[in-house]
Order: structure tokens, then sequence, then C-alpha cells
């Protein structure tokens, strides 16, 4: 299942969102156009369903709560909305529908609470709130039908909260040396530790063939548990060294190696949503224009979702990428606009004509548009 449209309304410096989206989408914009803004939307319900400290409740105060997220150009007292639709694949028609409104109360208690939920299955709408128990017990209106591990809509919960995040913001953020003080590092790690053992193999050695081909002399690629601690390490070879040379442990490893085998560690572990931020830093071109082929192969075999933004001309320099494929951010007056680049007439032109994305999205399109003059 993947997610095929996205509306939403008074999110961060979103007023209004209606875009489909595709099993491979890139997001592109400017610094502060709302790229991580628009990819914490999907994080925000996954953070609803999720067993463990989740709650919408939760979900709004790690993030400062509805006034923070409520766009500031927004009418006072409106509300904030998202919903999303889910189906087997971007043709096919929705199997599920979700849509969620909140906002503060602006007397009492001044609580965070639902202005509306609402669950289709199939076109059949199965819940409508408030409803006859929300009147006469409005607390129920600061909890979501999905949270607490509701068993009534398993596959719509399920599939929300296997949405992943792939967020390294310091590539050292994975290496040894940093695994004490960095709660992802040993998170990492440990992820690897507890995949069953065939799978971890298989993963690995997958990653291991992408490395082979991507990393010059790169030859294998393992796990290992310290003999004495039981801490869980990857280590490599490398074919140029010495033949005793041994191998290395993740923390001598280059940033760019660490990225590139949690990039891929998440792509063949996800199946629902990934969301990745920025995937091309500290990668070298080479590597960040094989990104856009990888995404397609990775997705196309388990039917899983990518949502990618970047910043990188080279990432999006692959010709086979459709304009349907990014979502282009752009700041206005009145909160940033988010369209198709498909449905912006000059880049459709430019795309049709041969333009690569990375050649239309980023540097501007109206010198590209002369050449065609
Ligand atoms: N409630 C809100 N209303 C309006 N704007 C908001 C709100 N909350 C955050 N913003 C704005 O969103 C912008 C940041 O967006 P975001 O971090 O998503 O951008 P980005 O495209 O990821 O940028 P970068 O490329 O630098 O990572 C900031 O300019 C911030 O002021
Ligand atoms: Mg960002």
């Amino acid at each position: 299942m993947i997610i095929t449209r996205l509306i939403v309304k008074n999110w961060r410096n979103f007023q209004q969102i209606d875009v489909p989206l595709t099993e491979r989408q890139f997001i592109v914009g400017a610094n502060a156009s709302g790229k991580s803004n628009l990819l914490d939307i999907f994080r925000f319900l996954r953070d609803i369903v999720k067993a463990e400290g989740g709650g919408l409740q939760n979900a709004l105060s790690v993030r400062g709560g509805v006034s923070n997220i409520r766009c500031l150009s927004a009418m006072p007292a409106s509300e904030v909305a998202i919903e999303m639709h889910l189906s087997a694949n971007s043709e096919a028609p929705a199997t599920w529908q979700y849509g969620i409104g909140f906002h503060k109360e602006s007397e009492g208690a001044r609580r965070a609470c639902l202005t509306y939920e609402r669950v289709w299955e199939n076109g059949n709408l199965l819940v409508d709130r408030p409803e006859a128990a929300d009147k006469t017990h409005p607390e129920r209106l600061t909890r979501s039908v999905l949270e607490g591990g509701n068993r009534d809509f398993s596959e719509l919960v399920d599939f929300v909260g296997a949405i992943t995040d792939f967020h390294l913001v310091s590539p050292n953020a994975i290496s040894g040396a940093a695994v004490q003080d960095n709660p992802f590092a040993a998170g990492f790690l440990e992820q690897v530790a507890s995949a069953d053992e065939k799978t971890r193999c298989s993963r690995l050695k997958t990653i291991e063939h992408v490395l082979k081909g991507a990393i010059p002399q790169f030859e294998k690629l393992a796990f290992i548990r310290d003999t004495l601690t039981g801490h869980p390490h990857l280590q490599a070879r490398y074919s140029h060294w010495h033949p005793k040379a041994g191998w290395q442990r993740e923390d001598q490893f280059s940033n760019g190696v660490l990225r590139l085998i949690a990039l891929l560690w998440f792509l063949l572990e996800s199946d629902s949503v990934l969301l990745l931020e920025e995937p091309e830093l500290s990668l070298n071109p080479e590597l960040v224009s094989q990104l856009a082929p990888l995404f397609f192969r990775m997705q196309a075999s388990k039917n899983q979702q990518v949502l990618v933004s970047t910043q990188s001309d080279v990432l999006l320099a692959e010709p086979g990428i459709d304009g349907t494929e990014v979502l282009m951010l752009t700041p206005t007056k009145a909160g940033t606009e988010v369209k198709l680049a498909s449905d912006i007439d000059d880049v459709h032109i430019l795309l049709k004509t041969g333009f690569t994305a990375g050649e239309v999205v980023f540097s501007g399109y109206s010198e590209q548009l002369s050449l065609l003059e």
C-alpha cells in the first residue's frame, strides 16, 4: 500500500496542500520552504498511532502544541487538518481514507481537541466524529480512534505505525565513536542486531553488493558481536589492504559509507513509507546519481513508497524521473504552495523536451526556456 493523496490545511508554513503522491516522490524547494515540515506530517500521523508514547496529545506536545503547528497566516481559531488516501498502488482507487482535524479550545481548559475524525474503507464511512458519545463525553475528543493499538482498522493502523524515518543530521551519528552519546547510533546497530539472522545476512549481502559496485576496492561487509561486551558491530574489508590487515569496525568507516549502509538498510527494511531527508548529504555525486534508480528498483520490488526531500540536482539527474514524481515547494505571502512539477506548464514543457528534473527544478527555468526559443 502507498499514500496516493495528501490534503492538508494550516500545517506549519502550508495553508493548503492537495497533491497526488506516487511510489517515488521527490520534494524540492529552497531552504525554509517547508520540506522538513511536509515530511513531518507523516511522522505526526505515525506518532499518533505508535504503541509506546503515542497518542494525539503526545504527538502534539512534542511539536510544541497546536499553536506551534498551526500556520501563522491562518485565520485565528481555524483548525489544522490532514487527510490521506491509501491505495494498493498509484493507479488503484483508495482502499483507506483517513482525515483528522484539530484545534485548541478557545475557552475552558483550552485543550487540544479533535474538530473531526473520519475513516473510510473502500469508500464506506466507518468513523465520523464527533459522534454521539463525543458530545456527551467531550474529553473523548482529546484522543484519536487510531491510538492505543486500535485493532478495528488494523491494516490502516499497522501501515501508519510502520512509517519510517531516515534522518541523520550528522554523518558521524552512526559511527562507533559516537554510539555512547547518540541514541540513533546505538539504535541503528541494535536494529541490525535485532533482525533475525537470515534476514540480516540477506540484507547485508545486498548492501555489500551495492557497496562493491559503488565504493572502489570495497570487498566485504559483516556483522559481529564483540566477544567481551556483546555489543553489535559492523565491519568491512577493502581489497587493497595487506592480506593480514584484518577488518575495520564502523567507527573507522568513512561518513559516506556509514550513511550509505544505513540508508540501504532502511530501504530494505521498510514495508510502508520511508521518509528520507536529503539523502545526498556526505555522498559523492557519482553515488548520489545512483540513488533515484536505486529507490525505483527497491520500491518496485517491494511496492514500498519513498518520500525524499532533496536539494541535489545530481539526485534528480536521472532522465526517467517523471514530472509527477517531483513536488515543488514555492514560498508565497500566503504560505508555501505545493505543486507537482508536471502541473507547472514551463517545467512540464522542459521535461518533455528532454531536460532532466535536476536541470529544471533547481536553476529556475527561464534560462532553459530561452534555449528553446
Ligand atoms: N506554524 C508555522 N506557521 C508558519 N510557518 C512556520 C510554522 N512553523 C514553522 N514555520 C516555518 O517553516 C520554515 C521551516 O521549514 P522547514 O524546516 O520545513 O524548511 P526546509 O525546506 O526543510 O528547509 P531546509 O532546506 O533548510 O532544511 C521556517 O521558515 C519556519 O519559520
Ligand atoms: Mg529541512
